[in-house]
């Protein structure tokens, strides 16, 4: 591979060879051939036994692993292992043990436990780092570099305090500034020095840190994280600049400020857990926001469960055909490989009763190593065809990290209040019609949309009013909801009314904001609508506002506001911008959306019948387009009178066909017309 492009998905995963004896080892490769595995990611926690002592280095082991790897055609992603120093290094240098949020000072034990902001951890894991490089940079099978593992530690130790200080300087330039954009005028907080500048823990606050603080310092944690990568991966990107260097994101996504990090990635690499239950619209939009970070380039999973985990409180195993249906949703939606954690069970440690390709029994007619083995050689078979391939999609949903956390440290309106969820609320109506989305930055350029959905934009960046009101105002349709247009960059709320900047745009001011209990309900009735029943329930909050110049679609039926407006349409240039006031039931939603598509004329990939998911991706060899039934009932697509191929099966298919509880297709079309 070169330029980071392969024409294979990669199948595999993390491997932990330095766990088990030679015979073990050698008894792997025969499994992983058996099992289409390609790829496979080390040495992710192997710091400890690579550089024994402070510049020790002992990599004769990995120099044998990685020959027996080559001699078996096993691709390699080689990963830094920094992100479990050794036990010598936390010992002889504090300095690069984390401090938490209660002000402990944490001991070594744990992994991804350490400063950032350490100058001693960077120095070794930058030395560590250009060993790797140097060492293995004309290794045949080497695919890419995968930097330390799921970064996301929050430290507050002096270190961070004296970095944060500089870091604000840097962002405010004087105290004044400061001052004003932290308002900090509220509580008497005004700060005379930047050295009064305290980190946000729980030793001078009681979870009632000032919002605005508490939001720079996780732009100062991404910040100080970037630096951190950046330490290695520059160095590797040195040594091989046409290899794709990343590093995987945690499950757990909102940490850090996944647009900014990936952007000095590569390729955005993710680790893949839904928890059992999940609904597949929220893993397909995980998906989708990873398809987001490189602008909607393909991106790698890179760890997924084969079969249980084992720290969910329950830990449920894979069903039948489950692990099949998950690997496909995510080659479905953007991913260019299906790589698990891990490839062989631990018998010690934390993870023993976690899933693997090879589990403690060590046999290969396990249920799951057969699912995975008949995947993987399933996977060979598509021989990588729809690798790189981009999705098209009509309509965009705004997403943002800043606007995430600043929601979530808000005070009020309620403590209900979880925007992955809501964004998740918004994502469904499109999701189960098959209406192909694309999650969008702030700064994308929204003029590649007929329709953007803009959930709950607490926080409005500079400039980005002013070009959704181009966008509608150029024939755009923008659907807006409550908690929109509240604060700026900082966390201050706008005068004027609510939704701030896009009062004009949307028509309406909002007066108030009422939040429900979570067993309250209130109810909207639609005027003269098109749907199939005029009366849904509503909940989480409800906004009490007025129209200007919009038009009301629908209205409270319930306490003060009753007959007040809940969802309103505004006519705007050539355009047009609804607003939703509160929480409807999705029933609402989906008529809604369902009467603006049609309007707009988004169009659906095939017309379809059950719980079908359907998605293409398109390349240099064609419009692939996966349809995966979830359902335990028979599903139907209409192919019209054109002729597809399914890749899987290598049959051809047209006009109607039946589609098999659990059934995967991958078609791509032949460019005939049936007969
Ligand atoms: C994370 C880590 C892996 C492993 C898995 C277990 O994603 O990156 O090392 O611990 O979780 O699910
Ligand atoms: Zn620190």
């Amino acid at each position: 591979m070169k330029n980071g492009k392969h024409s294979f998905v990669l199948f595999g995963g993390d491997y932990n060879p330095d766990q088990w004896d030679r015979a073990t080892i050698e008894e792997d490769m025969r499994l992983f051939k058996k099992a289409g595995v390609n790829t496979v990611t080390l040495p992710v926690f192997s710091w400890a036994k690579l550089e024994p002592e402070e510049g020790v280095y002992h990599f004769e082991w990995l120099d044998e692993i990685l020959e027996l790897l080559w001699a078996n055609q096993i691709q390699v992603i080689l990963s830094t292992p920094t992100s479990a120093q050794p036990a010598w290094l936390s010992a002889k240098y504090p300095e690069v043990l984390p401090v938490d949020i209660a002000g402990r000072k944490r001991t070594h034990g744990m992994r991804v436990f350490f400063c950032v902001n350490s100058e001693k951890y960077r120095e070794r894991a930058a030395a560590i780092a250009a060993v790797m490089a140097g060492r293995y940079k004309d290794y045949p099978g080497l695919l890419g570099w995968h930097v330390a593992n799921e970064y996301g530690t929050y430290c507050y130790c002096e270190n961070c305090q004296k970095k944060f200080r500089l870091w604000l300087k840097k962002q405010y330039r004087t105290l004044e500034n400061l001052n004003e954009k932290w308002h900090t005028a509220f509580w008497g907080r005004t700060l005379t020095s930047f050295e009064e500048i305290m980190l946000p823990t729980e030793l001078n606050d009681d979870y009632r840190f000032n919002p605005a603080i508490q939001l720079d310092y996780m732009r100062f944690v991404t910040a100080s994280t970037i630096e951190c990568y950046e330490n290695e991966a520059r160095i590797l990107k040195k040594a091989t600049p046409e290899l794709p260097v990343f590093t995987n994101i945690s499950g757990y996504i909102k940490k850090l400020n996944q647009f900014e990090l990936v952007s000095h990635m590569d390729v955005a690499g993710w680790d893949n857990y839904p928890s059992p239950t999940d609904e597949r619209s929220f893993s397909a939009l995980k998906h989708d926001i990873m398809r987001a970070l490189k602008d909607g380039k393909s991106y790698y999973v890179v760890e997924q469960s084969p079969n249980q985990q084992n720290w969910q409180p329950y830990n449920k195993l894979k069903r039948p055909g489950e692990l099949r249906k998950i690997a496909y949703q995510g080659l479905a939606r953007g991913a260019d490989s299906c790589l698990y954690f891990q490839m062989r069970q631990s018998i010690g440690g934390q993870e023993k009763f976690h899933g693997a390709l090879i589990s403690h029994s060590g046999r290969d007619d396990t249920r799951i190593f057969k699912e995975c083995m008949d995947l993987g050689n399933e996977l060979q078979l598509l021989d990588g065809s729809f690798v790189a391939g981009r999705t098209a999609a009509e309509v965009g949903i705004l997403f943002d990290w800043d606007n995430w956390w600043a929601l979530e440290l808000c005070s009020g309106p309620t403590q209900d209040m979880n925007y992955l969820e809501q964004v998740h609320h918004y994502y469904k109506p499109f999701y189960y019609q098959n209406i192909p989305v694309d999650i969008i930055k702030q700064t994308s350029d929204f003029s590649k949309y007929k329709t953007i959905v803009a959930p709950l934009l607490y926080m409005i960046k500079e400039g980005v009013a002013e070009r959704l009101e181009q966008f509608v105002k150029a024939g755009g349709t923008l659907i807006a909801t409550y908690m929109t247009g509240y604060v700026d960059e900082n966390d201050r709320c706008i005068y004027g009314a609510y939704p701030g900047q896009l009062r004009d745009v949307l028509g309406i001011w909002v007066e108030e904001v009422d939040a429900l209990f979570p067993e309250e309900r209130n109810y909207i009735r639609v005027k003269d609508g098109h749907e199939p029943q005029n009366s849904y329930e509503s909940s989480f909050l409800c906004d009490v506002l007025h129209t200007e110049s919009a038009q009301v679609i629908a209205e409270y039926t319930e306490d003060f506001y009753a007959g007040m407006p809940a969802v309103t349409v505004n006519c705007y240039g050539q355009g047009k911008a609804y607003y939703i006031g509160t929480q409807t039931e999705q029933d609402y939603l989906s008529s809604l959306v369902r009467n603006i598509c049609d309007e707009k004329g988004h169009s659906l990939i095939f017309e379809f019948k059950g719980e079908l998911e359907i998605t293409s991706r398109e390349n240099e060899n064609g419009i692939f387009t996966f349809i995966i039934n979830h359902g335990s009932q028979t599903g139907e697509i209409d192919l019209k009178n054109k002729r597809y191929k399914n890749i899987l099966d290598q049959k051809s298919y047209s006009g109607k066909i039946q589609i098999s509880s659990a059934q995967v297709m991958v078609l791509l079309g032949e460019g005939e017309e049936s007969l």
